[in-house]
């Protein structure tokens, strides 16, 4: 598909829920950082897994059960090309991101008095594993990465500054799923390594955004989720380097993670299976294989460019419409590229004198009776929203499907709620 102007959209028509009309209006579906909506590929994908390839895997001798295998294997090699992971056995599925990291929160051979360092960019799904690990292991010390004042990018003196006490391990989102700032976790992962820290990335915002490479990045860890990348639920990935996962023991014990138990004990199965306790997510690997052939036939490179043209067109518009009543949080789209600006547009709306400022949870309840979705308050990252110093934020997230109509209906819509909450 070929593309030129943001105001259409050459791969809204593949998502079926995106005709559905909500209060009799079109729908302006602008929270695909909560969840993506999903291609009739992948819908289909799901419904043939279950209408004709399913059996458990890597357990039956029958038929069914070896096409299940087959297709299962298949998705995961998928993501290893996606993420470019050297080796398949490296690619662990987990139920979703937040499991990733707690795998390797729990698994990671961490010794008391070691620190953990985080930015207070960080969703909760990358701070709150690490408080558990504290209260699991004697003396754990976690350390916040200030961030800048101005534009909350992420204060790269005081990481500095933070990394000569010694981490064991960084844990770092590629992309906020507040602000859409990308950060320069390249340069972060070297400087860690430099310091003797391994790294985890939360890549969760940046695979539907950026393109992702773990052995250009060299961390140690990269974690991302199915549901965001127009995939299905329930289904995320942790890629780790092979000699970490070696290094590391189980996190849940079941079926499928044994080499053989008897009762003496168990030995564990070689990776990845040691990290697969249980019957995994069969059906949703195969959405998963979809969603990447899909996303990935689609142009990435015109996708990324086609959200961040809509994501500059919107801030735009909106500084236009309200003026300095509207404030974007995080650097301007102004001068930036697909590469270092996602298309998250969290901002808050400022009334008049005897209203400061429109609360979130109002402006989404008025946005979504006029067809518009869109997430309001702390988006799970309430370190970064004490930041900003607002109540919460308004967030509008742009996906492959959005269009020009989708944000001239937002801001129409916010005009309108504005004028009701008293301008
Ligand atoms: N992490 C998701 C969000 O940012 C749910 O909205």
């Amino acid at each position: 598909m070929t593309f030129s102007h943001p105001s259409s959209s050459p791969w809204r028509h593949a998502f079926p829920a995106l005709a559905q009309q909500p209060h009799g209006k079109r729908l302006a579906y602008l929270d695909s950082a909560a969840s993506a909506q999903k291609p009739l590929d992948v819908i289909q994908a799901q419904s043939r897994a279950m209408e004709q390839e399913y059996a458990n895997v890597h357990r039956g001798a029958h038929w069914l059960a070896a096409q299940a295998t087959e297709h299962y294997e298949a998705a995961r090699s998928r993501v290893q090309r996606f993420v470019n992971a050297p080796h398949r056995h490296e690619v662990i599925f987990t139920s979703n991101a937040t499991a990733a990291i707690n795998l390797v929160a729990n698994t990671f051979p961490f010794k008391p008095g070691d620190r953990v360092l985080v930015t207070k960019q960080e969703h909760h799904s990358n701070i709150v594993p690490w408080f558990l690990l504290r209260a699991r292991i004697p003396d754990i010390q976690i350390d916040f990465v200030d961030l800048n004042p101005d534009d909350h990018t992420i204060d790269l003196a005081d990481f500095a500054r933070k990394l000569e006490r010694s981490p064991a391990l960084v844990a770092i989102a590629h992309v906020s799923n507040v602000l859409g700032i990308v950060n320069p976790v390249q340069t972060m992962v070297a400087d860690a390594h430099r310091a003797g820290a391994s790294v985890l990335i939360d890549g969760s915002q940046a695979a539907p955004h950026l393109p992702i490479d773990v052995q250009q990045l060299q961390a140690d860890f990269y974690v991302f989720t199915g549901h965001k990348l127009y995939g299905p639920t329930g289904l995320g990935v942790l890629w780790g380097k092979e000699a970490w996962l070696d290094r590391m023991p189980p996190f849940l014990g079941g079926g499928e993670m044994i080499a053989s138990v008897s009762t003496e004990g168990a030995t564990w199965a070689e990776l990845p299976y040691k990290f697969e306790a249980g019957t995994p997510a069969i059906i949703q690997a195969q959405a998963m294989h979809a969603a990447i052939d899909f996303y990935q036939s689609c142009d990435p490179a015109a996708v990324h460019r086609h959200e961040h043209l809509l994501a500059a067109y919107a801030e735009q518009a909106l500084a236009d419409r309200f003026d300095n009543r509207f404030r974007l949080h995080g650097p301007s789209f102004a001068g930036t590229t697909p590469a270092t600006r996602a298309p998250v547009l969290s901002f808050s709306l400022y009334g008049g004198v005897a209203s400061p400022v429109h609360h979130p949870h109002d402006l989404a309840t008025l946005l979504d009776h006029e067809g518009v979705a869109v997430r309001a308050g702390n988006h799970c990252a309430e370190v970064l929203i004490e930041c900003l110093a607002v109540p919460g934020t308004t967030r509008a997230s742009i996906g492959m499907y959005n269009d020009k109509e989708d944000i001239d209906q937002l801001v129409e819509a916010l005009g309108r709620a504005d004028k009701l909450l008293g301008a």
